[in-house]
């Protein structure tokens, strides 16, 4: 354990940019939103100033209308990234900051319940405390924008327009409602990709896909990022399980937090009333036993078992029936040889246990699905989450992804994608943290 605390500190020592931690070198040399969210979890066990600043300079890209941008590009002299900050263009929304520059997506909404983790991790530390005050207002800004924008029916449940957006990029999920883009290479800016001469391609989302992704990106940037517009043309319009049970699980750190330094929390309560409710409603599957995504636009569940159903827990959203059923899930693939938790499941033909979010295991996942699976006292297969997550990660290293069959695991060297990974390394020190 002390090997592995000194590596992962190393890994997020070695990934600071004086205010900011970048998830790899190279791959992503900026700052993601939700991978500091995590990264902020890992660095305050060791320097609670990196975790403050981390989300500080996070919070330095949010727009007037609230919206936290899933990239912020502190330093424009990167050229190892595509889309970098001129391709995103945000500034044709007014309400983009000039500096630092950003994407102009979202990403999940991981900032309550980090913030909360803080906060109980220093109770009397008058820095956190003054911090906490401080940030409070501006994620609470944040979830009013989610409703506000992204919940155009008012339902409770928030919309992406964007894969990205969800943080499972290339999900089979998201296979049809993209099948509805057609591209024209003419009308498609020319674009050179860069993250597949830096990582394998056969374990990045394909060209198709990426096409697809820049057609969504222009798409927000001809209506200059304002969701009126774009729910009304976008050919992908997703209420995800993953956005909205990290949303909902954040809500409730916010209340508990604000409850706790004095701010009025009762339009946060009323989210909740709604939101949980029409997550039971509208996502559960029962032929599956799992939740699932709804599509908007094609008015229809996506009826798929992967990993954005199991976030219900950590929101704890399902009940102890539903929750028996997921818990069941993840025995069974234990019980078949598989590592917990694969982004896919193994038994659907759409899954690729190699390629990104079409199989592979995810280090935050395992946090967010641990911490979930304890909320509901299943601590056996709480147990095997974790366990699993340090048993590729010492065989593996500190990668990005994991393959999840043991038979092929065997014989592997190294996990997939980016190595020294930030979330990988904080979420492993969270972890050992919270067992000792
Ligand atoms: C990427 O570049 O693959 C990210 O996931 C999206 O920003």
């Amino acid at each position: 354990m002390e090997e592995l605390i000194e590596k992962s500190t190393s890994v997020l020592l070695n990934n600071w940019k004086q205010g900011f931690t970048i998830p790899t070198q190279r791959l992503y040399p900026f700052q993601w939103n939700w991978d500091s969210g995590f990264t902020a979890l890992g660095q305050m066990h060791f320097n609670v100033d990196f975790a403050i600043q981390e989300m500080q300079n996070l919070f330095s890209g949010q727009w007037e209308n609230g919206m936290l941008p899933h990239i912020i590009f502190h330093s424009e002299n990167e050229d190892t990234y595509f889309p970098n900050y001129d391709f995103w263009n945000a500034q044709v929304n007014s309400g983009a900051p000039v500096k630092p520059k950003t994407s102009g997506i979202t990403q999940p909404p991981v900032h309550g319940f980090v913030l909360e983790a803080l906060v109980n991790k220093f109770p009397s530390n008058q820095k956190v405390l003054s911090f906490a005050k401080d940030l409070f207002p501006k994620i609470l800004k944040l979830h009013q924008w989610f409703y506000t924008y992204r919940d155009p029916q008012r339902e409770g449940l928030t919309i992406i327009y964007h894969p990205w957006e969800s943080g499972r990029d290339n999900s089979p999920l998201w296979d049809n409602s993209l099948a509805r883009i057609i591209i024209d290479k003419d009308t498609l800016p020319k674009y050179t990709r860069k993250d597949t001469s830096i990582s394998e391609a056969s374990e990045r989302p394909t060209s198709d896909e990426y096409d697809k992704y820049v057609y969504l990106l222009e798409l927000g940037k001809k209506y200059k990022y304002e969701e009126r517009a774009i729910f009304d043309e976008s050919p992908f319009l997703i209420q995800d399980t993953l956005m909205n049970a990290i949303l909902i699980r954040s809500n409730k750190a916010l209340i508990q937090l604000g409850t706790r330094l004095g701010f009025d929390v009762a339009e946060i309560e009323e989210w909740q009333q709604a939101s949980i409710p029409k997550f039971n409603e509208k996502l559960w599957y029962d032929a599956l036993d799992t939740y699932v995504v709804y599509d908007l636009r094609g008015q229809t569940q996506i009826k798929h078992k992967e990993i954005g159903g199991l976030c219900a827990l950590f929101a704890e959203i399902p009940d102890l029936e539903k929750a028996n059923k997921l818990n069941d899930y993840l025995q069974g693939l234990h019980a078949r040889d598989f590592f917990l938790c694969p982004s896919f499941d193994p038994e659907d033909a759409l899954f690729d246990s190699k390629r990104y979010w079409r199989g592979p295991i995810w280090p935050q996942m395992n946090w967010i699905v641990y911490h979930g699976l304890k909320a509901y006292g299943f601590e056996a297969t709480a147990n095997i989450v974790k366990n699993n997550f340090f048993e590729l990660v010492n065989k593996l290293g500190l990668h990005e992804y994991f393959e999840s069959q043991k038979s092929l695991v065997k014989n592997l060297e190294k996990g997939y994608g980016g190595s020294d990974f930030s979330w990988t390394a904080a979420c492993i020190l969270d972890l050992i943290h919270e067992q000792s």
